[in-house]
């Protein structure tokens, strides 16, 4: 049996979280394997919309069970938060929720030294989400974090102890001024709270429903263009997400991941600072932002827009092994005169589909190809052959240029509002 995969081809909040509903009656079993409470996925059904932050999006779903994988970052706090939230649909977390023994831990002092560090660089700040996640996989990767097991050991008092001695030395040489009382009661509170659930070997424990024969979906957090090692570097996450973190963040071999779901929005959104060579600062970006709603899930921040790109969607298809497109949003375009999309780049009198090394550089300009737009109302349309057939004109060059199929299509945030090609 396989592990297939769905995540994020562009900046984020491509619509991972829905798509993860819309797929999860296919699974058994549905794992987050990298990131943490800086995502925000929605999830909309019966009228209700639901913003997950650290759970799997397979919750709601009473026959799944749901994995938080050894590559996420919980911040015990937020996860409290979160699991008072969905128990209120009358959803058995305890049941349904196992977490990694070995996920690491976001303190209270990696929060406020997130938040220093990005107010000591000013204008050169990355625009984090201010969740902790960089300070925390910096420990991770400095051998000095504290892990979920951690949280359930005789000695768990003493590392946070030394932890947060390190950060105190680390905010007073940032000036920051902060009151760690106003934050612990809260954190410890938490951690007595989570000592409930079930902390697992959760690599043990996948692995052997794998063997099984449970279907597992791994589902990304965050997008490939804001990947650690591939994204637009320093503008990026602290972690891999692409489908190799999928590996490393739930201890599955490779050879056993089947499918790659890669999922893109019809235009293109970006929240924080950093490279963004379609965005478009002008009405078409503010149309953008006002029909599709785009405000940060999680901080709430406007997010920037702009035109499909098609040489970060090839190469985030590359690097993630993708065999199957959803295309999320389109209804969002729908009375837009002409729909652009970017097909290479000039850089300096040179055409080319690749990422530069610097994509800062000033001189990147999209070169774009322009498609008629449609009109009405896509959400109501369940067959792709009644959606518009200037859509499908758009729709077939896209596939043409990525050459990989588009399999979905959603056409609204409802689970219902979603087109199987
Ligand atoms: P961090 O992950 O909070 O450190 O933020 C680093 C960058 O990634 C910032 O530009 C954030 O806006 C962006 N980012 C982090 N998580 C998400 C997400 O789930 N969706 C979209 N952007 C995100």
């Amino acid at each position: 049996m396989k592990v297939d995969v769905v995540l994020g081809l562009q900046w984020g909040d491509e619509g991972k979280g829905k798509i993860v509903d819309v797929l999860t009656p296919k699974y058994d079993v549905v794992a987050r394997f990298q990131g943490g409470p800086n995502a925000g996925h929605s999830l909309e059904f019966g009228g209700n919309k639901y913003v997950l932050n650290t759970i799997p999006s397979g919750i709601f779903h009473e026959h799944c069970i749901n994995i938080i994988g050894n590559g996420v970052v919980v911040d015990p706090v937020q996860l409290k938060k979160e699991i008072e939230k969905a128990e209120t649909t009358g959803v058995d977390i305890r049941k349904n929720l196992y977490i990694s023994e070995k996920a690491h831990v976001i303190l209270p002092t990696h929060r406020l030294v997130d938040a220093a560090s990005e107010a000591y660089k000013g204008v050169h700040k990355v625009g984090s989400t201010l969740r902790g996640i960089s300070p925390t996989y910096q420990d991770k990767i400095g051998r000095s974090g504290l892990r979920i097991g951690d949280l359930i050991s005789p000695n768990f008092k003493s590392k946070y102890d030394t932890a947060v001695s390190n950060h105190k030395k680390l905010l007073d040489s940032l000036n920051y001024e902060y009151n760690l009382a106003d934050h612990e009661p809260a954190f410890y509170e938490a951690v007595e709270y989570l000592k409930q659930f079930k902390i697992v070997n959760t690599e043990y424990y996948v692995n052997h429903l794998i063997s099984q024969g449970k279907k597992v979906l791994a589902e990304g957090a965050q997008g490939t263009l804001l990947d650690i090692d591939f994204g637009s570097y320093p503008f990026v996450t602290s972690s891999n997400t692409i489908t190799g973190g999928a590996c490393s963040g739930l201890g599955i071999a490779p050879q056993k991941i089947n499918k790659v779901y890669g999922i893109f929005k019809a235009y293109c959104t970006r929240v924080g600072n950093g490279p963004f060579p379609t965005e478009q600062e002008n009405e078409t970006g503010e149309l953008l932002r006002k029909l599709g709603h785009e405000f940060g899930a999680t901080t709430g921040r406007p997010r920037r827009t702009g035109w499909l790109d098609l040489p970060t969607l090839k190469y985030a298809i590359m690097l993630n092994g993708v065999t199957d497109l959803i295309c999320t949003k389109s209804d969002v375009l729908s009375g837009f005169e002409t729909v652009e999309v970017c097909d290479s780049y000039d850089i300096g009198g040179t055409v080319t589909t690749e990422l530069p090394f610097n994509m800062m550089d000033e001189r990147i300009k999209p070169l774009y190809k322009s498609f008629a737009g449609w009109t009405g109302n896509l959400s109501a349309i369940k067959q792709y052959a009644e959606l518009p057939e200037t859509f499908k004109t758009y729709m077939d060059y896209v596939e043409q240029q990525i050459q990989v199929p588009v399999s979905m299509i959603s056409v609204g945030p409802d689970r219902e509002e979603t087109i199987i090609k």
